[in-house]
């Protein structure tokens, strides 16, 4: 056989293991989870720092990297091997029992919390970031005796049953019944979108006085002037909107928000679970808006997307032990010890680094060679970012309409594998988000070389131009 026919041959084979996974996904696996969405589901093998190899051995450059879970890179070698170390030493442990690396991961978020916040608090694990959502929510209820809370038109902040109560969209509910515990959705700051019609430049924060007003009068359902209580307890945010967009609003935003809120009793809770870990250039993306919350959650990056772990943290007067007592949550796999180890070396990591210049740097960089290209497409609407959490939004010719139609095409053009830029067959991994589902959220490996980044926007161009061709 020559070398050509042995390679055809390889190939083939590879690719009926694929046909005989699909089949047997399609028969055996639930489809509840959000893996078809897309017609044909890639099978991926293996991967490494901004790349995945799929079962046929295609290389994708990964622009999205776990939604933001795999910050540091994948195959981190540093981070890898603290986890192969913890799998020798202390794999598993019951969450009642306490271990090193536990306790050490607790001291390094909070010391950093306090050190950036001057608040003293705590940490709580869960395992995954609507669980560690789920324990917020007891922990508002805890504090303030009610059950009712705010959040943002656009949020997302997972998909339990309490969770789903607070993300905005009706889509994730619609099937499970009635919520009582509904949240009160306010309008994000989406200046691209604004939902009350006004410009950035004029609007003198229009959508903040709106809410603001909600306190006026007891008539306007929120507010009782005489006690001074608020039905709804606590606002849910994300500094930027994650599977919203990557909307980034206006960088004085927040600090009013905050303003109202203390004057009415409302406690601010901070989803940073796709936006921390330096996403936005920051350790938690809002300290670029110069506010402390009164609670935090995290998850995803902490580990890298390695061995799930997520956490709170509370200023301690909401999670001292004498209001938040042994035995408020538990989850079997909360702290568990694979999870710490590998969270406490993320932690060091970052001590040891720079990521806020360097993800400026390369934010900045990400973002000047895509406007470039949005100078060349009228489909190219908004590009925006904070650091390295960037948004495209994708509209049809007049720049505005949203264009769902052509980012599914180029979103699935981009996992077929097929592009050939830089004289190699590669495929390219995006997510969409987004009011409109047009919004390419990018959020790449916080490693990303500038060579990277060329060939990233060299490969998104073509999938446009693969896709404008199409329609
Ligand atoms: C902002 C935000 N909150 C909550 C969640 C839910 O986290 P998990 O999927 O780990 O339950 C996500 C997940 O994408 C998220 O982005």
């Amino acid at each position: 056989m020559s070398q050509k026919q042995k390679s055809v041959s390889v190939k083939a084979e590879k690719q009926s293991r694929e046909d005989e996974l699909l089949k047997l996904e399609s028969k055996y696996c639930s489809w509840g989870d959000t893996v078809h969405y897309v017609k044909r589901p890639n099978v991926f093998k293996s991967c490494k720092g901004s790349y995945l190899h799929d079962i046929n051995g295609v290389e994708y450059l990964d622009l999205q990297m776990l939604y933001s879970a795999v910050n540091f890179g994948y195959g981190n070698e540093r981070i890898n091997n603290a986890l192969k170390k913890q799998v020798d030493q202390l794999p598993q442990l019951a969450c009642q029992y306490l271990h090193e690396e536990k306790i050490m991961l607790a001291t390094k978020l909070a010391q950093r919390m306090e050190k950036t916040f001057e608040e003293k608090g705590r940490i709580h694990f869960n395992v995954g970031g609507s669980q560690a959502l789920e324990d917020s929510l007891k922990l508002v209820r805890n504090h303030t005796g009610r059950s009712l809370v705010f959040a943002f038109m656009g949020g997302y902040h997972g998909r339990t049953l309490g969770a789903s109560a607070i993300t905005s969209s009706f889509r994730y509910r619609e099937r499970y019944g009635h919520f009582g515990d509904r949240a009160l959705f306010i309008p994000f700051p989406y200046c691209f979108r604004c939902f009350y019609g006004q410009k950035r430049e004029s609007c003198n924060m229009y959508c903040l006085k709106q809410f603001e007003k909600l306190f006026e009068t007891e008539y306007y359902s929120v507010y009782n002037k005489k006690t001074g209580q608020c039905e709804f307890v606590a606002f849910y945010v994300e500094p930027l909107q994650g599977t919203g967009g990557y909307v980034v609003p206006p960088l004085d935003y927040f600090s009013g928000l905050k303003k109202i809120l203390d004057e009415h009793n409302v406690l601010l809770v901070d989803d940073e679970i796709q936006m921390g870990f330096f996403r936005t250039g920051k350790f938690m993306a809002i300290e670029n808006f110069d506010v402390t919350p009164d609670i935090m959650v995290f998850a995803k990056s902490l580990t890298n997307g390695v061995n799930p772990i997520s956490g709170i943290w509370a200023k301690e007067k909401l999670i001292s032990p004498d209001v938040f007592p042994p035995g408020s949550t538990h989850s079997t796999f909360s702290s568990n010890p694979l999870g710490t180890a590998v969270g406490l070396e993320v932690m060091k990591l970052i001590e040891e680094s720079d990521f806020g210049t360097e993800v400026n740097k390369k934010g900045k960089y990400f973002v000047s060679r895509l406007k470039s290209l949005q100078k060349k497409y009228s489909q190219i609407g908004d590009v925006d970012a904070l650091g390295l959490a960037i948004r495209i939004e994708m509209c049809h010719k007049d720049g505005y309409s949203p264009d769902r139609e052509l980012t599914d095409a180029m979103e699935q053009i981009g996992l077929s594998g097929k592009l050939t830029t830089g004289g190699k067959t590669r495929g390219l991994v995006l997510d969409v988000g987004g009011y409109y589902k047009n919004v390419f959220t990018l959020a790449p490996s916080l490693y990303i070389t500038e060579k990277e980044i060329d060939l990233g926007v060299d490969l998104f161009e073509e999938t446009l131009i693969k896709a404008l061709k199409k329609s």
